[in-house]
């Protein structure tokens, strides 16, 4: 045997020595994406999505504002477009609430669902989940600005309750998600008054995709259900139902004095209540 085919020899040993080391070492790739996260969600659940939630659970867009009546289903849609983008798409995605309780509950249904995908997970301790491709979950706490966003590099930032979660709180979560291209963020929540960033996102803000769903548009909800709220929460119910920002929310707490208690500026004067920003997809 020449020295040329020794040497050839040897080199290939050595390649193929290499690549089980790496091929052992790798980080799984995840599994190929699901063209639509809306079949993949009405699929693993049984449930069919209403049309807002289709638009927002398949919209490509980067920057998305959901101002949505109670138990409309906003929290469901984005722990779907969580739980799919974290299982399909290798996603590391935070998850941001007034407090960190409430950020767990949207962390749990988000879990949920990867646990009916059959997930394997690499991690899974309260408040943050890993998957073997490197998909990830994470639930901040929103009333604690240091323990929060700070330091996190994310490619999805989800902020619900996003009119009660503090405007500082907001502002830091923004540079998470700096360094990543296609990253997206979405802020959503029922009106909390015309006051701090959620309403100037939602009604002055530049870039933002916007949906919105009234209460008495969601199929889940009784006509019967929602007169008796109509009585018992009077001008609320517009608020809360009907998701408009009002001026001074039942009259007691007006802008100025609900800035002072979520801490963002106070006495800034925007467009007027209850109007749909234009350009928003109502249902
Ligand atoms: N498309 C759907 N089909 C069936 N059930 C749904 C659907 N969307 C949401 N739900 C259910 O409706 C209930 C309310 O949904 P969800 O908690 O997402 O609403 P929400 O708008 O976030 O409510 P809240 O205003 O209290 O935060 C939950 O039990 C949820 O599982
Ligand atoms: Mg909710």
């Amino acid at each position: 045997m020449t020295l040329a085919t020794q040497s050839s020899r040897l080199r290939s040993r050595v390649e193929a020595a290499l690549a089980a080391v790496l091929d052992r070492d790798a980080v799984p790739s995840p599994p190929a994406p699901e063209l639509d996260p809306a079949a993949w969600y009405e699929g693993l659940t049984g449930r069919s999505l209403d049309p807002w939630q289709r638009a927002v659970l398949t919209s490509s867009g980067q920057r998305l504002l959901l101002v949505c009546g109670r138990q409309s289903g906003k929290t469901e849609v984005v722990a779907a477009r969580a739980a799919h983008g974290a299982l399909r798409r290798g996603r590391r995605v935070g998850i941001l609430s007034p407090t960190y309780r409430q950020s767990l509950i949207v962390y749990r249904r988000v879990r949920r669902l990867l646990v009916l995908a059959g997930a394997g997970m690499a991690r899974d301790t309260a408040g943050l989940l890993e998957l073997p491709h490197g998909g990830a979950v994470l639930a901040f706490p929103g009333d604690d600005p240091d323990r929060a966003v700070r330091g996190e590099t994310l490619q999805d930032l989800i902020v619900d309750e996003a009119g009660i979660v503090r405007d500082d709180v907001i502002t830091a979560a923004a540079p998470t998600l700096a360094t990543v291209a296609d990253h997206t963020e979405v802020h959503l929540g029922t009106p909390k008054g015309q006051r701090g960033t959620f309403w100037k996102e939602w009604s002055a803000g530049e870039g933002w995709e916007r949906h919105t769903a009234r209460s008495d548009q969601c199929p889940r909800i009784s006509a019967q259900y929602l007169e008796r709220m109509r009585v018992r929460l009077g001008p609320l119910y517009r608020q809360e139902f009907l998701c408009e920002f009002l001026a001074a929310p039942g009259g007691v707490l007006d802008p100025e004095r609900l800035d002072e208690l979520f801490g963002g500026a106070a006495g800034a004067s925007w467009p007027g209540a209850g109007e749909v920003a234009e350009g928003a997809q109502a249902w």
